[in-house]
């Protein structure tokens, strides 16, 4: 198959290629997504086929408005309009009861993850053909793209329409809150922070997300091994001593090492550190130093996907 590349401004393209039950790959704020039309069983089947995903994990539905997002949704919790008016369109994910019966999205799950994307185009693509399903998209196993190089390097031949909007702002995947019970759970941490969550509902018992921590039912992409590069990802306190040659070093401040990646802060690291775990994979390094951030904020997010990195068991 011809794999197609066009700009975010070409929706005609995208509106034909979904309305033919084919996948589309294209930028959200977070990570480039693999779409298909969540209402077509034989398009997001097609999803599942080309990431080689596991069955049993469900995918997020995109929709253009709170509105549209929440209708899919059934016995919506009071916080619930309060998270959506805060933090949509953007990086939050919520995990409510399913209003609709769609087997080929929820995996055999009886919710539903929906959010609200920012890219204007999307939510225009979402109002012309309805919710669409995407997960990350990445191969299984690689780690998520933000570009639409690293779309096309997994992806190349097997999907027909690739949408380049450059690099994604944000970098990390979006929060995933369970939102099914009377205050709401983290399952995945992402860019809408714990504090974020806290600021809007106010004091525990009215919807905080952490008093008193209900046992969550943990996030079905969590028993998925993830990703982890080839190379051997190590946590260090100061990155800036490592003088092994054959490295990658990812710190704020680098003198003398082979293949430095600096960040300035915590955005630019999450911004950047997927693209530098597949240039590591290209180079073929032995190992990847990464300088620890501190796990508050965006900080709780990206170390989350570190300690997955550097785990021996994925
Ligand atoms: O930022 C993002 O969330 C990106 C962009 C494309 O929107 N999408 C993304 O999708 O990261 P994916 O499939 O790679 O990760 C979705 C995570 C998985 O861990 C999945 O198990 C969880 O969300 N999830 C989806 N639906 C769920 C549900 N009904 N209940 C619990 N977890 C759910
Ligand atoms: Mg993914």
């Amino acid at each position: 198959m011809l794999t197609r590349t066009v700009g975010v401004d070409d929706l005609d393209a995208m509106v034909a290629t979904l309305e033919a039950d084919q996948v589309v790959a294209l930028p959200t704020e977070t990570v480039y997504g693999l779409a298909a039309r969540a209402v077509s069983r034989r398009a997001v089947e097609r999803i599942f086929q080309v990431k080689g995903r596991p069955a049993d994990n469900p995918l997020i539905v995109h929709a253009a408005s709170a509105e549209a997002a929440l209708a899919l949704c059934t016995d919506v919790p009071g916080y619930v309009p309060r998270l959506a008016a805060s933090f949509w369109p953007g990086p939050l994910t919520l995990v409510l009861p399913s209003g609709v019966a769609w087997p080929w999205v929820q995996a055999g799950h009886d919710t539903l993850g929906v959010r609200v994307p920012r890219p204007a185009y999307l939510r225009q693509l979402l109002r012309r053909v309805g919710p669409l399903a995407a997960p990350s998209a990445n191969r299984s196993g690689r780690p998520s793209p933000t570009t639409a190089a690293h779309c096309l390097a997994d992806l190349q031949g097997l999907i027909p329409l690739v949408v380049d909007g450059g690099p994604c702002a944000g970098g990390m995947e979006s929060t995933v809150l369970d939102c099914t019970g009377p205050d709401p759970a983290i399952l995945r941490p992402g860019p809408v922070t714990r504090d974020d969550v806290r600021r809007v509902l106010g004091s525990p018992g009215t919807g905080t997300p952490d008093a008193p921590p209900r046992p969550a039912p943990a996030s079905p992409g969590t028993r998925h091994p993830h990703y982890r590069p080839r190379a051997r990802v190590v946590l260090a306190d100061d990155a800036a001593e490592v003088t092994e040659p054959d490295a990658m070093t990812i710190a704020p401040v680098l003198t003398g090492v082979r293949h430095p990646r600096r960040y300035a802060d915590v955005e630019e690291l999450a911004r950047n550190l997927y693209a530098w775990f597949r240039e590591a994979d290209a180079l073929g390094v032995a190992t990847i130093y990464v300088q620890r951030v501190p796990e508050t904020g965006l900080g709780a997010a990206v170390m989350n996907r570190l300690h997955k990195a550097a785990a021996p068991d994925g």
